[in-house]
């Protein structure tokens, strides 16, 4: 029996990073990441070629990275003192972004892929303070544990997650999300967010191998960035995956059509529709 190409859901970081080596490569990068091929593997490369409908969705990496960068400048410059990455995966932002040194950067994932990625970046410097814990974030006892620690030594700290709530079912998001509006200092979230009939389309064109890999996609609620109100956070931006990509001159032709009309109605989204949310905590948010 030969390995499956994508064995289980840390290799879909090894899939996003290969996006962010491509924009790297670009003459003119939106974002310049000098880990990602390095990071990506071998087996990026072979996720990226062997799934062709997934070389299509370039665009909307470069914009999702994009906006969330974006994200974490703003809270940044807003005072924030610590950003918690959740799922980081082969996110490099602790040293390609430009950021203080005295931030506090968290990254939280699985075990084997925080020990893969800090092989990697053994000899690289964060320009930050970074830190990595090895959690499954499945388990709600130890997330509630690590959290209430984190939310201790910050001020103010900024949650992002990238490709993780799609892997969860609604009550999993919802449970997750009051878990991160308990400890006070846990302020902000920016989180990715797809539409019904984007997820249905993410399913027919690239479900097949992250099924038989265990991690079907599956999260997409029908009341878009609002879902979040009844888990303790409010939603105060909205940025679509489509405008961001228009704006940055990343859109293939088909799709520029589509990008001349808004794509979401205040904070509801439209049918098809994929873009980054910042939620403020309920009792704070403006
Ligand atoms: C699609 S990748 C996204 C990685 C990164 N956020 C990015 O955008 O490049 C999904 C990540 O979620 C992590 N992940 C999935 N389930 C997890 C869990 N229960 N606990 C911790 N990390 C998890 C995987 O290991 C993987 O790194």
């Amino acid at each position: 029996m030969t390995e499956p190409l994508i064995r289980n859901i840390s290799d879909t970081a090894l899939w996003v990073a290969m996006y962010r080596a491509w924009e790297s490569d670009q003459k003119n990068p939106v974002f310049r990441d000098p880990y990602a091929r390095r990071l990506a593997g071998k087996r990026g490369e072979e996720i990226m070629s062997t799934i062709k409908a997934a070389q299509r969705h370039a665009w909307s990496y470069t914009a999702r990275t994009y906006n969330v960068d974006s994200f974490v400048m703003q809270e940044v410059e807003n005072g924030a003192d610590m950003v918690v990455d959740l799922a980081a995966g082969l996110d490099t932002r602790a040293y390609r972004m430009k950021l203080p040194s005295s931030l506090q950067w968290i990254e939280i994932d699985l075990p084997d892929l925080l020990s893969y990625k800090r092989d990697i970046l053994a000899n690289e410097k964060p320009v930050c303070r970074l830190e990595r814990i090895p959690l499954d974030l499945a388990n709600p006892a130890a997330r509630r544990g690590i959290f209430e620690e984190l939310g201790r030594a910050a001020k103010r700290a900024i949650i992002i997650s990238e490709g993780l709530i799609v892997y969860l079912t609604a009550e999993e998001v919802c449970a997750l999300a009051r878990d991160l509006a308990t400890p006070p200092s846990f302020q902000r979230w920016a989180t990715d967010l797809v539409s019904p009939g984007l997820l249905k389309m993410l399913q027919k064109q690239i479900g097949k191998p992250l099924g038989q890999a265990g991690a079907p996609l599956k999260f997409a609620p029908e009341e878009g960035p609002a879902f979040f109100t009844k888990c303790g956070w409010t939603p105060i931006e909205v940025r679509s995956m489509l405008q961001a990509a228009a704006k940055l001159k990343r859109l293939p032709l088909l799709f520029r059509l589509f990008a001349l009309f808004p794509d979401t109605k205040g904070t509801k989204p439209k049918q098809i529709w994929g873009g980054v949310v910042l939620l403020g905590k309920q009792s704070t948010a403006r």
